[in-house]
């Protein structure tokens, strides 16, 4: 791809998502551009690009930016933390607490906020009625699988056997099997596009708990900090923010307190 066309796409990328793709990147977004040009039968990316610089109807950017997004993601994917959140919640339950608003943050194709309903439910029983789920994100084709709820046996593996069957129903479907999360789980989770890189946002309500893993990762500090700050003002005092393994609030000035790599906390008095 023409240097120029390259940096053209990689501003328009960062201007809209917040992703910052650097030159190493240019093979795999080239692939991936590609991809969104064979569905439109357009064979030239100039020609792409000034189709979706001139879109007047917004549509093309969805779609452009689904397919840049890395959408990578698994059921209780980096397990300590649902430990340490079903911990939370059987202890705000035992203290008597009647309301907890959950936050996955980048929820890509729903593994994320649905392995947090069924977290809820094991640690608070027929309680995890007053549990809500929030999970947003930027890709409407990830939204699009996480609303239906549908997952191949392959994105199981791992799930133990006890989860699957209280969780999921099995289907067969062109003789493939499938596993289709149950409607008291899908029920709890609410779904929404909401860009990260461009804060404030307008939710409902506080949070009491923010899951926003794996996806700083893709920003630079100037987007990183303001979502931190953003974040921070979302919660509850008291609230609790997940971040990726290999995430950090290292760089950023923040008053969340570090409770564990990768757990912070809002503190009560702030
Ligand atoms: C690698 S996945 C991580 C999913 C999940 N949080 C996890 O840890 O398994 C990153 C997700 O972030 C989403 N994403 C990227 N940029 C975003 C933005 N600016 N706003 C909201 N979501 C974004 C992508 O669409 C993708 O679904």
């Amino acid at each position: 791809m023409d240097r120029h066309v390259f940096d053209t796409f990689r501003s328009i990328v960062y201007e809209h998502s917040g992703i910052y793709l650097n030159e190493t990147k240019e093979a795999m977004i080239t692939a991936r551009i590609a991809k969104r040009m064979r569905v439109l039968g357009i064979n030239d990316y100039q020609h792409y690009l000034q189709f979706l610089l001139h879109d007047q109807t917004g549509d093309e950017i969805v779609k452009f930016l689904d397919v840049i997004a890395t959408n990578v993601t698994s059921f209780f994917r980096e397990p300590e933390h649902f430990d340490v959140l079903g911990d939370l919640i059987s202890q705000w339950i035992m203290n008597g607490r009647d309301r907890i608003r959950i936050w996955s943050a980048a929820s890509s194709t729903g593994q994320e906020p649905y392995s947090i309903a069924m977290t809820a439910i094991l640690a608070a029983g027929s309680r995890a009625q007053s549990i809500r789920i929030l999970a947003t994100d930027i890709s409407t084709k990830a939204l699009n699988i996480a609303k239906a709820g549908v997952y191949s046996s392959l994105l199981l593996e791992g799930v133990p056997n006890s989860v699957r069957s209280q969780f999921f129903i099995k289907k067969k479907s062109n003789n493939e099997v499938l596993y289709q999360i149950k409607d008291f789980v899908r029920k709890m989770v609410l779904f929404k596009r909401l860009n990260l890189s461009k804060p404030p946002f307008f939710l409902q309500t506080h949070i009491d708990i923010i899951f926003c893993r794996n996806v700083m990762i893709y920003f630079d500090n100037i987007v990183r900090t303001r979502l931190i700050n953003e974040l921070y003002r979302l919660l509850n005092p008291g609230g609790y923010l997940f971040v990726g393994h290999a995430e950090s609030l290292a760089c950023i000035k923040t008053d969340f307190t570090c409770l564990k790599p990768s757990i912070y906390q809002k503190p009560i008095i702030s």
